[in-house]
């Protein structure tokens, strides 16, 4: 931690039985006029605690939110993670199809993600209303109407902001909550068969940490994982953009619908990425099983180094290696859903944990949000505990 950091930190609120260890309230800093100590200081809190909530960021120019990311990784191509508006839109496959993203103009980077009618003019942008398809829509199996309509609501997808082919993943992402509805209450519902459900405000960002998930999993399952490696499908979210999801929102269900390589069309496979299944934590030495197992197209697994890795390319048989790991912290002691008001920025550590939208009925109000981050200078292929090899890929 840097030593001139001149912010408070303190634990996040948490509700009786929580199991997680991390989330961070960070009081204290203009981040309009945030001094170069304090970026460090705030890029090593966002490590440390994998999810933080600045306050009180309310008259923030969206440029200066774009700066501070560009701040965080000076060495990174200034651009956002998913490329131009225009990219994402193209490529985007499944993340771009079900929501309508525009750069804030002056500051194309930061994304205006909401729902519903976004004023008359906001900075610039006049009389947006965003009307898109539900995000329960992803999943295969629908959450009736009426249930939605009656205040409940499921995970979407379960992931990380990442592009898995050309760029790397950006090590944060800012996500500035300008508006959205407190109330009512709405319940999220896994319908799985396990019974889980958990009471939340609406318009909040849930996450689980990966790091928890590598803790939860067995010697023999981290040895494998500590030695494993994943190679992500060339423009991995237009491969699988007609699957759809699980109900409680981690993976696809088994439909045999990802599409051929030939159908994605012109890749670069000097653009495919294969990353180890363990990234660690830079500033805590943490492990965190990171493995984005929607994308993921062959799995390598050894556990050991000097092992000859076993290929499996079967997707049925990758998202059953993945399921009973990753489903472990998927219960409502290892879930937050830091409770983001108007004005403040949430940070979080996407090489350390996963997160998800969570869908309300539209009559609870309109929601606004800001979303920036910037592919990072250096990937998880470096922050891994070996180097991927080149000649087994
Ligand atoms: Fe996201």
């Amino acid at each position: 931690m840097s030593s001139d950091a001149s912010f408070t930190i303190k634990p996040i609120a948490k509700s009786v039985g929580d199991r997680t260890n991390f989330g961070s309230v960070i009081e204290g800093l203009d981040l309009d006029c945030i001094s170069d100590g304090n970026v460090i200081a705030l890029a090593d809190a966002i490590w440390t605690h994998k999810v933080v909530v600045v306050k009180g960021q309310k008259d923030l120019a969206p440029l200066k939110q774009w700066d501070l990311v560009t701040r965080f990784d000076p060495d990174a191509p200034k651009v956002h993670s998913h490329g131009d508006v225009k990219t994402f839109a193209e490529k985007g496959g499944v993340l771009s199809a079900s929501r309508e993203v525009v750069g804030i103009p002056g500051a194309e980077n930061v994304r205006l993600i909401g729902k519903g009618y976004q004023g008359d003019d906001h900075y610039g942008i006049k009389g947006m209303d965003i009307q898109k398809r539900l995000l329960n829509d992803f999943h295969l199996h629908k959450l009736p109407e009426k249930d939605f309509k009656a205040g409940i609501t499921r995970f979407q997808r379960w992931h990380i902001d990442a592009p898995l082919y050309a760029r790397e993943p950006a090590w944060f992402t800012t996500l500035r909550y300008i508006k959205r509805p407190t109330k009512p209450e709405i319940t999220i519902r896994w319908d799985d068969g396990s019974g889980y459900s958990m009471k939340t405000e609406p318009g909040l960002t849930a996450f689980i940490s990966n790091v928890q998930t590598y803790e939860l999993m067995t010697p023999d399952e981290r040895a494998t994982a500590d030695h494993s490696w994943v190679e992500y499908a060339p423009h991995p979210f237009m491969w699988i953009a007609n699957c759809s999801g699980r109900p409680n929102g981690l993976g696809l269900e088994p439909e045999g619908k990802e599409k051929s390589l030939e159908e994605l069309g012109d890749y670069d496979p000097k653009d495919i990425k294969r990353y180890p299944m363990v990234w660690v934590n830079p500033v805590t030495g943490e492990r965190s099983f990171q493995v984005h197992g929607i994308c993921a197209r062959r799995l390598f697994l050894r556990s050991s180094l000097t092992e000859e890795p076993r290929v499996i390319d079967d997707v049925d048989e990758i998202r059953a290696f993945l399921k009973p790991i990753q489903e472990r912290v998927l219960k409502p002691e290892y879930v937050i859903l830091p409770k983001t008001e108007e004005g403040d920025i949430l940070m979080w550590a996407n090489y350390q944990v996963f997160h998800t939208a969570v869908d309300y009925p539209i009559e609870y109000g309109p929601r606004t949000m800001h979303q920036t981050n910037i592919g990072a200078s250096i990937g998880p292929a470096e922050m891994g505990l070996f180097r991927v090899p080149v000649s087994a890929a």
